[in-house]
């Protein structure tokens, strides 16, 4: 059975947005179809006088290329660096060498990636799935677009560890130009040791593809933050002017050398198999070429796809999970070679997906729909879709697990998942609950019977190991978001699978968040009340599923409980932070939830103060946002983004979007979009003591979600 729901309009996602400033999109950029070849001169005469003028308002600090999950995750860092460098691993710790090029005239010119003669990047657009980079070269314009598809309605599609990259080049001077192209990668992709052994094929049929794996990887394994069992796969369609190398080096006599010298590859097979890096100018390199011959307005659209694919995907307890998409093909070159055919689907689903997304975000705002975009990939990212090993085509043993990526490698975090949980449930609130699967059967099965939600499944990804005992407050938060998220899904999904078959998990749970009554009350007060809006969750579960009595008992300690709150928490018209300090205070993002699942818990009254709190403290904020609580000096973009997601004041919200934005957009740190920051100068901060920059997870539903909780699932 469904409940009813008032979905707010917005939630339904939707999306274009290019980043703010660069609103010249294609239809724009390029001159009318039926310009004379002097026009098209004219205007690109004029067009590139001004290239980009109001690209100064944007230059974000990376551009991510391929970002699929935790290993597949490769960017182009534009700070003290330029497109004509090499892409990188997320954290920019290594090189991911990927390269594409363009001979005009025999002048060879590298449209991205290191050590060829420069172009110049005119534009940068990015929308939710794709990443569109306008590059000038004598010339012509190379449009290069790296599509990450989001695939709300095809979680086989979701899950294959491919991505697209397409060229469109347009000649500008309307004179006639002899046109290749060349693009190449490297071993590099498949271990941080470039003194690695490698081996590699290629495959001829209607797609040519090269494979690259290590001689001796390590299954289940990673080595900063690199997985040790991947498979590289680059693939071309054949025919039209398409030849390849495999691996020429990139040397003398290699590869690029070959077309730099000639515009041309022959096809050579070298076997000789070695290291990542063999020597000097030896990186055995896997390459395509397209010839255009003779071309005086545009070529054809050239499509590649890479791919970065393992085998088993994650050690589950002593399980091992299959990638989600083996329940439609039979292994990784089967589902490449559909992947590839079905490109021009891929790209119209892609368009009308980031149209929808960034539209419905842009109701909120254009900040907003800018967060949207470059953090939806990343997000997403950070999730792999499996299915058993035995399951082969039954896929109703489906199951995602997170990767904690950048602060630590923890599996399924609890508390970062509940800060991408809105994001996925407006994409897919089923892939939500795939989600929330292995962390609901392992405290069902483990055996170890806890009274409180575990924190996550491990500190090792990409294998679960049962974790220690934790304090006690990290088990209110974590039985909290547990019992709220599990809530959430079954309320958006209008499925009541997970809240039945785990009813006595939840209870479990509830009960300990009931037992804890004055710890509730007495730790953090932001945490306190993650875990006193679980046990009103639970009191909707218990409801949901016929359990009456149940509900009506949760229903009551939560109002204990809230009003236990309220007393040590609200004062002098805020809500502080540690109960003993009157001046402390902090982000309440835990109200979210409250908002997000109509639970009525929190009265008007605390939410209308705490907007009133907000607005004073946002008017003299530091540029990149308020710190997320007064006893730190970082500022986070998933609880500025809750709490921006909670208020009701518009300018409160829209001030809490715009200071991330601003760290967004902000070049002055190198590294991707990150979740936590210094609220003055941006710069990224170590958490959880691991060092470095850290992802962004985050996203929260363009708006709230109000749901009539009326009927029963039974
Ligand atoms: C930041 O972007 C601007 C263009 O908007 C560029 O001029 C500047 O060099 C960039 N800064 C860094 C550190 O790359
Ligand atoms: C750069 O272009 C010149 C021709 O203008 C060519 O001689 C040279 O080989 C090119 N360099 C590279 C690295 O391709
Ligand atoms: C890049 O732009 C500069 C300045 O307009 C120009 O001189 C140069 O030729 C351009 N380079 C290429 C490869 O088009
Ligand atoms: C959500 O995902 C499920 C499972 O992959 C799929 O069956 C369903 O059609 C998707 N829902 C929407 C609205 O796309
Ligand atoms: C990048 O991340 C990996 C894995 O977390 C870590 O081992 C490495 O030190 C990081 N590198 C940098 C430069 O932060
Ligand atoms: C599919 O898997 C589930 C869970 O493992 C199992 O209960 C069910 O019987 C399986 N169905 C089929 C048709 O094998
Ligand atoms: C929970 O609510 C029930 C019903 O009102 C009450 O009997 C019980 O004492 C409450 N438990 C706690 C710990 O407050």
């Amino acid at each position: 059975m469904y409940i009813a729901l008032d979905v707010d309009p917005l939630m339904i996602i939707g999306a274009r947005a290019s980043l703010r400033g660069l609103k010249r999109g294609r239809a724009a950029f390029f001159p009318p179809t039926n310009y004379s070849t002097t026009m098209r001169a004219l205007f690109w005469a004029v067009a590139l006088v001004f290239p980009v003028l109001s690209l100064a308002q944007i230059w974000p600090a990376t551009v991510p290329l391929a970002v699929r999950n935790p290993y597949f995750n490769a960017h182009m860092n534009l700070v003290g660096s330029t497109h004509n460098d090499w892409p990188q691993f997320w954290n920019l710790s290594h090189i991911l060498a990927w390269d594409l090029w363009v001979m005009v005239d025999m002048k060879s010119m590298q449209l991205f990636g290191g050590s060829g003669n420069a172009t110049n990047l005119t534009n940068i657009e990015i929308t939710p799935t794709r990443s569109i980079l306008t590059i000038q070269a004598d010339s012509v314009v190379a449009t290069v677009t790296f599509l990450n598809p989001i695939v709300p309605g095809d979680l086989v599609a979701q899950s294959l560890p491919f991505t697209y990259m397409y060229c469109d080049i347009t000649v500008t001077d309307g004179q006639e130009h002899s046109i290749q192209l060349y693009t190449d990668v490297t071993g590099e992709w498949l271990s941080n040791d470039i003194e690695q052994p490698i081996k590699w094929d290629i495959s001829k049929s209607s797609i040519i593809y090269h494979t690259v794996s290590l001689q001796n990887p390590k299954a289940l394994t990673e080595k900063e933050g690199m997985a040790l069992d991947a498979s590289l796969y680059y693939a071309s369609r054949a025919g039209n002017g398409v030849a390849y190398r495999a691996s020429g080096a990139d040397g003398t006599g290699g590869a690029r050398e070959q077309w730099k010298s000639t515009a041309r590859l022959d096809g050579d097979e070298d076997k000789n198999f070695r290291k990542i890096n063999a020597g000097a100018g030896d990186w055995p390199c896997f390459a395509f070429s397209r010839d255009y011959g003779t071309v005086s307005d545009k070529t054809e659209t050239a499509v590649w796809a890479l791919g970065l694919v393992r085998d088993s995907t994650i050690g589950f307890g002593t399980t091992q999970r299959l990638p989600y998409y083996r329940t439609q093909y039979k292994d990784a070159p089967d589902a490449l070679t559909h992947f590839l055919a079905n490109f021009e689907n891929a790209q119209t689903a892609a368009v009308s997906f980031d149209t929808s997304f960034t539209d419905a975000a842009k109701k909120i705002s254009d900040d907003y729909a800018q967060l949207v975009s470059i953090s939806g990939r990343q997000a997403l990212a950070t999730i792999e879709w499996t299915v058993s090993q035995s399951s082969d085509g039954n896929i109703s043993d489906s199951m995602a697990f997170m990767k904690d990526v950048g602060v630590s490698t923890r599996v399924s975090p609890v508390d970062v998942m509940s800060a991408t949980f809105p994001m996925l449930l407006s994409i897919n609130a089923t892939w939500a609950g795939y989600l929330l699967q292995p962390l609901l059967y392992s405290a069902k099965h483990d055996g170890r019977n806890l009274e409180y939600a575990m924190y996550d499944l491990g500190d090792h990804y990409p294998k679960t190991s049962a974790q220690l005992t934790p304090s006690t407050d990290i088990s209110i938060e974590s039985s909290g978001d547990m019992l709220t998220m599990t809530w959430a899904q079954a309320t958006v999904s209008g499925d009541a699978s997970y809240i039945k078959s785990y009813y006595s998990v939840l209870k479990k749970w509830a009960d300990y968040l009931v037992s804890q009554g004055s710890s509730v009350s007495g730790i953090n007060a932001n945490l306190a009340l993650k875990g006193i809006l679980g046990v009103k969750c639970m009191a909707a579960i218990a409801k949901a599923v016929g359990q009456d009595s149940d509900g009506s008992v949760y229903s009551a300690n939560a109002t204990a409980l809230y009003n236990s709150w309220k007393e040590n928490a609200f004062k002098d018209n805020h809500v502080v932070s540690d109960y003993s300090a009157s001046s402390s205070w902090g982000l309440i993002y835990a109200l979210y939830y409250d908002r997000f699942l109509n639970l009525k818990l929190v009265e008007e009254e605390v939410y209308s103060a705490q907007d009133t709190f907000y607005a004073s403290k946002l008017a003299n904020a530091d540029k990149f946002g308020v710190a997320y609580d007064a006893s730190v000096t970082m500022a986070s973009a998933p609880w500025n983004m809750l709490t921006a997601a909670a208020t009701t004041d518009t300018g409160v919200r829209d001030a809490l979007i715009s200071q991330v934005y601003a760290r967004m957009t902000t070049n002055k740190t190198a590294g991707v979009f990150p979740s936590t920051y210094d609220p003055s100068t941006g710069d990224t901060k170590p958490d959880s003591g691991a060092a470095g920059c850290v992802f962004s997870y985050i996203l929260f539903s363009p708006s709230r979600l109000f749901c009539i909780l009326a009927q029963t699932y039974t």
